[in-house]
């Protein structure tokens, strides 16, 4: 299949890239470059071992948007395209309004238009807010905790009610727990902008020497050691769990919602000692007040998951800390600066019919 990749060359959108390539479909990426980086791109291209177009598209802009899919005929779309951080998004409600729902509802209508009716959706387990159990289930009430969260609660609904309206659009919407961990290679990885928020990242950055020492946000949860509990999963698990939900869209003709998670909670300090092992680097902490919104432990209960899609999580969290950590020591200030040179491959662009969309890199 032709399948657009919307966010394709952001942290898990890149992964899904080559998971894609790898079992055989073409690729086509979309991305805005607000969170991602253009020095991803060759990267991509050697590790797909084929040529993968990229336009610098944005999904509000729906001129664009629709040459790029006058120009190709696309089987599926799959949609990560989104702003993702939580702080940030009580900070700017608006913007994460319209950039992940105005953005969605465009790409849906030029969808719609161009006779595309296959969307995998990147949801997440913030959808279930704070759950009142764990593991958690797809069936579990739905809440919303703040704007992010809003953004794909909703994004969700509308997706919904488009296959209720358009009997023939098939979606996958695809609840993420904690995606940690990079691509065997280290040449693509978690790249945050600025600080992490996010705890794997910022453990990373603390072992190569970027940051002092990691916070660890609340000891005193009613948790293992009292810290927060989680439900890490590595991106190569994560994108695997794309085709597996494409393919299964396709050949059961069927619309799903599943949780992508491992199943096991594991705790910050867990995480910390795992990384330890697999760095050989010591990670200074200290215990610091409790985040404001967290919930003491999240974790999924994946088997829909693998009942429906076959899939099912095979990487450790030892697993993930290894390929986390060669990422970063590869790519200490991520894509802006590397050890070394990734030799570009050379790849036969694709004609485009306006300069609108053409393929910026
Ligand atoms: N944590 C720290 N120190 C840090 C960062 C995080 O102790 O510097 C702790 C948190 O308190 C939490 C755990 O590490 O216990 C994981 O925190 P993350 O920020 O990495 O992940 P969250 O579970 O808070 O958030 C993730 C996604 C969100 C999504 C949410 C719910 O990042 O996009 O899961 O599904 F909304």
């Amino acid at each position: 299949m032709r399948i657009l990749v919307c966010g394709g060359a952001g942290y898990i959108g890149s992964h899904t890239c080559l998971s894609l390539a790898e079992r055989g479909h073409q690729v086509v990426v979309a991305d805005s470059g607000v969170n991602s980086s253009a020095r991803v791109v060759p990267r991509l291209r050697r590790l797909a071992g084929m040529p993968v177009p990229v336009h610098r598209v944005d999904l509000r802009d729906r001129g664009a948007l629709s040459v790029l899919f006058a120009t190709y005929r696309f089987d599926a779309v799959l949609h990560f395209a989104a702003l993702k951080a939580v702080g940030d998004s009580c900070r700017r409600p608006l913007e994460y309004f319209d950039n992940n729902i105005s953005g969605t509802i465009v790409l849906l209508q030029t969808m719609q238009a161009a006779g595309v009716r296959r969307l995998v959706f990147s949801s997440s387990a913030t959808v279930y807010g704070e759950p009142a159990q764990v593991p958690v289930r797809e069936d579990a009430a739905l809440s919303v905790m703040n704007p992010y969260g809003r953004t794909k609660l909703v994004a969700e609904q509308l997706i919904g009610d488009l296959c209720t309206a358009d009997t023939g659009f098939r979606a996958a919407n695809l609840r993420y727990f904690n995606p940690v961990g990079a691509h065997a290679s280290g040449l693509i990885g978690e790249d945050p902008c600025g600080e992490p928020t996010n705890l794997m990242p910022y453990i990373c950055q603390v072992a190569v020497g970027v940051r002092e020492k990691l916070r660890v946000f609340g000891g005193d949860y009613p948790t293992v050691d009292g810290t927060g509990v989680r439900d890490y999963i590595h991106v190569v698990d994560l994108a695997r769990a794309h085709v597996d939900a494409l393919e299964y869209m396709v050949r059961e003709d069927r619309s799903v919602t599943v949780n992508l998670g491992t199943g096991r909670g594991v705790s910050v300090l867990e995480l910390v000692h795992a990384f330890e092992r697999a760095s050989g680097r010591r990670i200074p902490y200290e215990i610091v007040d409790r985040r404001p919104g967290d919930a003491a432990s999240v974790f999924a209960d994946p088997s829909l998951a693998q009942e429906l899609l076959g899939w099912r999580a095979e990487f450790d969290v030892d697993a993930m800390c290894r390929d986390a950590w060669r990422w970063q020591a590869m790519n200490p200030e991520g894509y802006r600066t590397s050890v070394r040179r990734t030799p570009v491959m050379r790849v036969r662009r694709p004609k485009i019919v306006a300069a609108r969309v053409a393929d910026a890199y």
